[in-house]
């Protein structure tokens, strides 16, 4: 067994304990580290088998590749990697153990977070986004299931699989999660940064009602409901009167069609509901909801 940092580790290193989540090539199991005092990490297996069989060489090849850029950088709120290797079944990611687990568990749990809440993560979500596009990089793929909670309940932001950098974002055959794809990429099968922003938008939505903006009965209905702008807080009749109504305005303002009419990210926090936020007092920024 080698313990130096630059040694490649092996499965050998580490007790694999339950399963922490499971993705379309993936299964994240929680492990412990046996030369490093017992330090806990997630680790992603992939079988190599399934990645070339379900032809998702390339998935992969980009979440390492944008993780190893990402934690150069470093940031709170992007799950660091830590390592890599492989053996002759599977690959492995040793990734940064998220405690708190999933935030969307969290929200079913709650139902819907308050203002206060919705707020606090949003923030997060604004500062880690604006730093993974500080470094050319689109996560292409925000939504509450890919975002962690530390064991502090700090957001972090996982799953970089579906990432591009700008300029190659070209999206043939790309499509992320039903509920929060925007229109330009079912449309014009383009995206860019403000695909991240619309999945934002979403998530801010789906923050306060507990439940995401655009969903029909199966995945064509929610392209129609997202192309025709058809969720509750778009018709005056149905936006409920106990929302904030910055939040609504907000929320109108980042779900346009046009990506080019959509607020950047300095734009997003600069409107009235952040008004408040010291953006540069990143240690308030962030603190953990249950700190
Ligand atoms: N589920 C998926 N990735 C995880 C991580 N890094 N930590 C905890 N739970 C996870």
């Amino acid at each position: 067994m080698c313990s130096l940092p630059t040694c490649k580790r092996s499965p050998q290193d580490f007790v694999f304990k339950q399963e922490l989540g499971r993705g379309s090539y993936s299964t994240v199991f929680k492990a412990i580290d046996r030369s490093d005092a017992g330090r806990v990490y997630a680790i992603k297996v992939c079988s190599k088998q399934h990645i070339i069989k379900e032809g998702k060489v390339k998935y992969v090849t980009i979440e390492k590749n944008t993780l190893s850029l990402l934690k150069r950088a470093r940031h709170p709120g992007i799950v660091k990697l830590h390592s890599t290797f492989h053996d002759e079944k599977n690959l492995y990611f040793v990734l940064e153990y998220a405690a708190g687990g999933e935030l969307l568990s969290l929200l079913h749990r709650m139902g819907t977070f308050s203002e206060a809440w919705a707020r606090h993560f949003i923030c997060q979500l604004i500062d880690a986004v604006e730093f993974i596009h500080s470094q050319g990089v689109i996560h292409r793929d925000l939504k509450p299931e890919n975002l962690l909670l530390s064991s502090e309940g700090r957001l972090m932001i996982t799953d970089f699989g579906t990432a591009t950098t700008a300029g190659g974002s070209e999206c043939s055959s790309f499509v992320g999660t039903a509920e929060y794809v925007c229109p330009e990429l079912l449309l014009q099968n383009r995206c860019d940064f403000s695909s991240d922003v619309w999945a934002l938008g979403c998530m801010i939505y789906q923050f306060v009602q507990g439940k995401p903006p655009f969903r029909g009965d199966n995945e064509l209905q929610t392209f129609e409901k997202t192309v025709a702008l058809d969720y509750p807080w778009n018709h005056p009749s149905t936006t409920p009167k106990t929302v904030n109504p910055l939040i609504v305005r907000l929320t109108r303002r980042i779900l346009v069609v046009d990506p080019a009419s959509r607020p950047s990210l300095p734009e997003i926090k600069l409107d009235k509901w952040l008004e408040t936020v010291d953006w540069d007092n990143k240690e308030l920024l962030w603190r953990g909801i249950w700190q």
